[in-house]
């Protein structure tokens, strides 16, 4: 699913259960070592994804491990980001884009008291306002995850849930407006980022992309 909210020019491959056998470089191997089932299984199944993803792009499989602050370690030239929730994992990459996010969430509303934690006023006097049938609170949560995981490899600094404001469109598109200044991109200060979501098969998936260069098939 996460393949019909991402460009033609980023590659993904996602699943929706954890496939036996799934092998990990020891370099990998060490990072989980010591880790619980849960992250393991989560941890070696989205790196399946991400080679599968990789092989797409004709790629030799490699290991991707975990970098400065987490964000995951791609081969030289690619862009990419790994998304794991209960029951979905994936990964997306990407050789024509500056930045690339995605993420997974249960489309289930947000524990109590998670909303007022992670949103702005302004986002959930908007959310409040929009129709039933989607869980808006879990949408913003992801969305905004979606975000930093495209900020921070070009930022490289925290970007906080209270320094950005999104704005969703029920067609399935959202904006994200930073509220502190961004990094110098392509010469140019990052101002925000255009970004997909999509409901579907009880998950929450939202995704951003930037390309290298404007693209006709590319919004922002
Ligand atoms: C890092 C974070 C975004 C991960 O999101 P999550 O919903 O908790 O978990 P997900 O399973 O979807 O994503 C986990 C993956 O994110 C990636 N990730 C972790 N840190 C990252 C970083 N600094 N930059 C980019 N990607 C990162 C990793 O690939 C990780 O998987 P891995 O450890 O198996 O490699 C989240 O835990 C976090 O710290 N959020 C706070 C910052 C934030 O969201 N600000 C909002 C700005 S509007």
């Amino acid at each position: 699913m996460i393949e019909k909210i991402l460009p033609p020019w980023v590659a993904s491959a996602e699943s929706f259960d954890d496939p036996p056998g799934v092998t990990l470089f020891p370099e990998e191997e060490a990072v989980i070592a010591r880790a619980v089932d849960k992250r393991r299984r989560e941890f070696a199944t989205a790196r399946h994804c991400a080679r599968q993803a990789l092989a797409h792009l004709g790629l030799p499989p490699t290991p991707i491990l975990p970098g400065e602050r987490g964000a995951p370690g791609w081969p030289g030239g690619v862009v990419g980001a790994i998304t794991h929730c209960a029951g979905y994992r994936a990964a997306a990459v990407s050789r024509d884009a500056l930045t690339v996010g995605i993420d997974a969430e249960p489309h289930e509303p947000l524990p109590d008291g998670v909303l007022d934690a992670v949103s702005l006023e302004a986002e959930r006097a908007a959310i409040a306002r929009l129709d039933g049938g989607v869980h808006w609170d879990r949408l913003l949560f992801s969305a905004k995850e979606s975000v930093y995981k495209a900020w921070f490899p070009l930022a490289r600094r925290w970007l906080g849930f209270e320094e950005a404001h999104l704005v969703f469109d029920p067609s399935g598109t959202f904006t994200a407006r930073l509220l502190v200044p961004g990094p110098s991109v392509a010469g140019r200060e990052l101002t925000g980022f255009t970004g997909r979501w999509l409901v579907a098969d009880g998950l929450v998936v939202t995704s951003i992309a930037v390309p290298e260069r404007p693209r006709p098939d590319h919004a922002a």
